[in-house]
C-alpha cells in the first residue's frame, strides 16, 4: 500500500428475499455492521461480508437460497484465489429453520444467524473468525432494545418512504404456515420505542411509514397507562410532524376491531388501502386453514370497513390447491374475488412446509390441477386490477414523489391506494406532494399530468 492510501473500507453485500419484514432487518443488519465500519455494496463481488437474507414461506424460495449460496461459494473460491476471505452469512427465516441443515449443505457459509439473533452479530462475527457458528434463539425482546439507530445519513440513502416494525412473531397457526416456528410467539414493541424510532425517521425525511408485522393489527405495545392496540399507536404516529402517510401490514381479520376500523375513518394520514389477506371463500378449507372465520364474515367485516372510509381499497393473499380443496371451493374463492373487487392481490399455490399440520394431509392436490387454478385466480386478480387502475384515469390524486422517473424530467410516486405514477416535472423534487390528474393507465404505473401543489405540503408551494 503506497503511504498515502486511506485503508480500505471493509464492505458488507446483503440481499434480502421475501417479505418486507426482511427488507427492515436487513436495513437493521446494515446499521449494525455500519457501526462496525463495513459499508454496503450493491454486488457481492469484491465484498468482504456477503449476507443472505432468507425467506422459507414456500419451498421455492428455500430452493433459491441453496442455488445462491452455491453461487456464493464460487465467488468464495474464486475471491481467495486473490487472497480475500470472503465471509458467508444465512440470516432470516431459513437460518431459523433449517442452520445445521443449512452448514451441511453448504460448508462455504460462516454463520448462521436467526431473525431473534441479529443484534449479536458482531460477536457472532468474531466468534466465527475461528469456527463456523449457528445462533438461532428465538426470545424477539432483546432484539430491538439493542439495535442501533440508523444515521441520518442512511435514513436519507433509503429514502422518504420507510417500513418499521412494530410487531413480530405470529400465534395464529394458521396450518399451512410456517412463521409461528420460524419468526415465534407474538411480541410487540413498545410503543414509546416504536414513536422514537419514527420520529427520528421524519427528523430525516421520512413522510411515508408502513408499519409491519407478521399479524400487525394484534400490535398490545406496553404503552403509557397499560398496553396499547394498533389503533392507538395509529393515532400516535399521525401526531408525529413530518409524518404524511400512514399504512400498516399484514392484518389478520380476526384482530381488525372496532377501534382500528374508526382510525380508518379518524385518521387522514392513515392511507385508504388496506392488505386483508383472506387466503380462500370456501367455509370448509377456511376451517381446515385453521383461519377462524368464515367467507361471510370476512364480507361484512369489509362492508365495515367500506363503511368507516368509503374510498379504501383492498388487497389479499390467496393459496390455491390447500389439501382437499374440491373445484366447487375453489370457485368459492374466484367468487369471492369478484364480489370484493380487489384492488391487487398475491396468489399462490399450496406449498407443504415440514412441520405445520397441512403438511400431514393425504389429500394433496395434483400439481396440474393447481397450476390451472392458479392460471384461472390469476387472471380474476389482474381483470380487476386493471379495472381498478383505469378508473383513476381522469381523477385528479395527490401523488407523493419518491423516486426518478423511467426518463429525464420524469418522477415517480405512489397515490394513496399504492399505485405507481409517472409524471413529467421541471418544478418539482422527490419529497413533494402533487396533485396530478391521471390521463392513463398503463399496465404496472399510471401516467399524469401535474394538476395543482396540495395547500401547505411545504416545499412545492414555497419555492
Ligand atoms: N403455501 C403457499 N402459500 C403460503 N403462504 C403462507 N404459507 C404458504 C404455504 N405453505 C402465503 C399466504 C400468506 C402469504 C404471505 O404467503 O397466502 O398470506
Ligand atoms: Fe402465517 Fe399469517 Fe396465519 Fe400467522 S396469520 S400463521 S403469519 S398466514
Amino acid at each position: 500500500m503506497e503511504p498515502h492510501d486511506p485503508p480500505r473500507m471493509k464492505t458488507v453485500h446483503i440481499k434480502s428475499f421475501g417479505c418486507q419484514m426482511n427488507v427492515y432487518d436487513g436495513q437493521r443488519m446494515a446499521d449494525i455492521l455500519g457501526q462496525q465500519g463495513y459499508e454496503e455494496t450493491a454486488t457481492p463481488e469484491g465484498a468482504d461480508l456477503v449476507l443472505l437474507n432468507t425467506c422459507h414461506i414456500r419451498d421455492r424460495a428455500v430452493q433459491k437460497v441453496y442455488t445462491e449460496l452455491g453461487k456464493l461459494r464460487d465467488l468464495k473460491v474464486a475471491q481467495l484465489a486473490n487472497g480475500q476471505h470472503t465471509k458467508i452469512i444465512v440470516a432470516g427465516c431459513v437460518a431459523q429453520a433449517e442452520g445445521a441443515e443449512i452448514q451441511r449443505r453448504q460448508p462455504a457459509v460462516d454463520l448462521v444467524v436467526g431473525p431473534q439473533a441479529y443484534h449479536r452479530l458482531p460477536e457472532l462475527l468474531e466468534q466465527a473468525k475461528s469456527r463456523r457458528t449457528v445462533d438461532t434463539d428465538l426470545p424477539a425482546e432483546d432484539k430491538f432494545g439493542h439495535l442501533p439507530a440508523p444515521t441520518p445519513k442512511a435514513i436519507r440513502a433509503r429514502g422518504i418512504s420507510a417500513f418499521v416494525t412494530v410487531q413480530e412473531g405470529c400465534d395464529k397457526f394458521c396450518a399451512f404456515c410456517v412463521v409461528p416456528y420460524t419468526r415465534g410467539a407474538e411480541f410487540s414493541r413498545p410503543v414509546a420505542q416504536v414513536l422514537a424510532e419514527v420520529a427520528r425517521l421524519a427528523a430525516s425525511g421520512v413522510q411515508d411509514v408502513t408499519l409491519i408485522g407478521q399479524n400487525v393489527n394484534a400490535y398490545h405495545g406496553e404503552g403509557e397507562g397499560g398496553v396499547r392496540g394498533l389503533a392507538r399507536l395509529l393515532y400516535a404516529v399521525a401526531d408525529i410532524p413530518g409524518i404524511a402517510r400512514i399504512r400498516y401490514t399484514t392484518s389478520h381479520p380476526r384482530d381488525m376491531g372496532d377501534d382500528l376500523i374508526a382510525a380508518h375513518r379518524d385518521l387522514p394520514q392513515l392511507m385508504p388501502f388496506l392488505h386483508l389477506p383472506v387466503q380462500a371463500g370456501s367455509d370448509r378449507i377456511l376451517a381446515a386453514m385453521n383461519r377462524r372465520h368464515t367467507a361471510d364474515e370476512y364480507r361484512r367485516l369489509i362492508d365495515r370497513i367500506r363503511a368507516a372510509r368509503p374510498d379504501i381499497a383492498l388487497s389479499s393473499d390467496f393459496i390455491v390447491g390447500f389439501p382437499g380443496e374440491s373445484d366447487a371451493e375453489f370457485e368459492d374463492t374466484i367468487r369471492l374475488v369478484d364480489e370484493i373487487g380487489f384492488a391487487s392481490s398475491y396468489s399462490f399455490k399450496y406449498s407443504p412446509r415440514p412441520g405445520t399440520p397441512a403438511a400431514d394431509l393425504v389429500e394433496q392436490v395434483a400439481p396440474e390441477l393447481m397450476n390451472e387454478r392458479l392460471y384461472r385466480l390469476q387472471a380474476r386478480i389482474e381483470h380487476h386490477r386493471q379495472a381498478f387502475n383505469h378508473a383513476m384515469v381522469g381523477r385528479t390524486v395527490e401523488v407523493l414523489l419518491e423516486r426518478v422517473g423511467r426518463h429525464a424530467r420524469q418522477l415517480a410516486g405512489k397515490t394513496p391506494w399504492l399505485q405507481a405514477v409517472q409524471i413529467e416535472t421541471e418544478t418539482n423534487q422527490i419529497g413533494d406532494r402533487v396533485q396530478v390528474l391521471i390521463e392513463r393507465a398503463g399496465s404496472n404505473s399510471l401516467f399524469g399530468r401535474l394538476a395543482s401543489p396540495v395547500p401547505g405540503s411545504g416545499r412545492d408551494i414555497a419555492a
